[in-house]
């Protein structure tokens, strides 16, 4: 009887809300509807909306770090094949493993995949703020340590900011206090663009993951000068207690795919990722992709040849309308309005069609803005002094 009714109401509200679909004027807006089952507003939107799995034509979306470039057509072409399986949860993620594993000189065991590199960034994130901080910078990539520690009794601590955004690696050891269960680093880091000295980085590793977990988000290390280098990913082999993190987002052109990947010492990697969590966030057509992308070499000099390029373009440009740009080795540019307000900027520039960062924190000066397509990087060129005499 209890089961007739709630099958009835859920009924008559599945006839409201298609009710109200139908009489949506506007094509894809949103509107606020009255549950069945209560009072609690509901949004719907329209159905008969376009799906759109990427920026409009006439968009140049440089806000967010993506790669236009991919997926690869090899990434294309292997995730055509793994769909036909979709009914199947994912069993390629070994073979994934395997190959992350040998080019890193680590065991599959060192590695925990995961959607994107922000799921086991954030789970590693909420397993260390049950027993204490998380000490980062001022600026760094923090969305994933926010979301790790935000039901737990640590959270963040933070550097005082430095004067040219650089992240000082000597005060940051000096402040890794007994409270401190990790030490967060992004090399290079985002916003700023900014790569540390793989020497001074390397030694600050050494020392400070005597004290603690010392974490280091590579996700844009492919797209510097010389990635292996700048990797710490060797001290986890040597017994340190480093995590390294790296994504299929960026050069491997797959941030839609969600597949990153995170290594460790393999007891921690466990630790955080017991009963299968990693592989249960995985999807099959993105580990086809990152399988096929990740040895192709001949793309990934494509599209690094491709942010180099707009990059070039970019801080020429900026530096021509009177900008500074900090110096960046990543798809992105940092870029010191003077004194501009960053939320304007991006406002503006958004009426130009182009799409750029608004400000972080209490930098209310500086303007992200990413490489995309080199078309969309001229579009950013030609709005930039159209906008800037608008605001100034
Ligand atoms: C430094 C850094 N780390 C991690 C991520 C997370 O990316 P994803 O979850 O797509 O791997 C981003 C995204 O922009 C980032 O900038």
């Amino acid at each position: 009887m209890k089961n007739k009714f709630t099958r009835r109401a859920l009924l008559k509200g599945a006839l409201i809300t298609a009710g109200s679909v139908a009489a949506a004027p506007i094509l894809g807006q949103t509107h606020r509807t009255q549950s069945a089952v209560g009072a609690i507003p509901r949004v719907v939107t329209g159905a008969s909306q376009k799906v759109s799995y990427g920026p409009s034509m006439g968009i140049a979306k440089l806000n967010a770090n993506e790669n236009p470039y991919g997926p690869s057509p090899m990434a294309l072409r292997a995730m055509e094949e793994a769909i036909k399986s979709g009914s199947y949860y994912v069993s390629a993620v070994p073979k994934l493993k395997a190959i992350i594993a040998e080019r890193n000189n680590v065991t599959p065991e060192h590695i925990l995949i995961g959607s994107g590199s922000s799921a086991p960034l954030q789970w590693l994130a909420t397993k260390v703020t049950r027993k204490g901080h998380i000490l980062g910078p001022d600026l760094f990539w923090d969305t994933t340590t926010k979301m790790g520690s935000a039901n737990n009794d640590y959270g963040i601590k933070r550097l005082a900011k430095t004067k040219d955004l650089s992240i000082d690696l000597t005060s940051m050891y000096n402040k890794i206090s007994p409270d401190i269960e990790m030490v967060q680093v992004t090399n290079p880091n985002n916003p700023t663009g900014l790569t540390l000295s793989p020497k001074d980085l390397r030694l600050f590793c050494k020392k400070a993951s005597k004290k603690a977990i010392v974490l280091i988000d590579e996700a844009y290390n492919e797209l510097t000068s010389n990635p292996d280098e700048n990797t710490m990913i060797p001290l986890i082999n040597e017994g340190y207690n480093v995590v390294v993190a790296r994504t299929f987002s960026k050069i491997y052109g797959l941030a839609g795919m969600r597949v990153g990947y995170m290594i460790a010492d393999p007891e921690l990697i466990s630790k955080i990722s017991s009963f299968g969590l990693g592989d249960y966030s995985l999807n099959q057509a993105g580990v086809a992709a990152a399988i096929a992308s990740y040895n192709d070499e001949k793309f990934l000099r494509y599209s690094k040849e491709k942010i180099v390029e707009a990059r070039d373009m970019l801080r020429d440009a900026v530096k021509e309308n009177g900008l500074k740009p900090l110096p960046t080795s990543t798809n992105f540019m940092f870029v010191d309005l003077g004194s501009l307000n960053a939320e304007e900027f991006r406002k503006e520039m958004e009426k130009e069609k182009v799409l750029v960062r608004g400000i972080y924190q209490d930098y209310v000066n500086w303007s992200r803005v990413s490489t995309g397509k080199i078309a969309d990087v001229k579009q950013y060129i030609k709005a930039l002094p159209k906008v800037l005499d608008k605001i100034s």
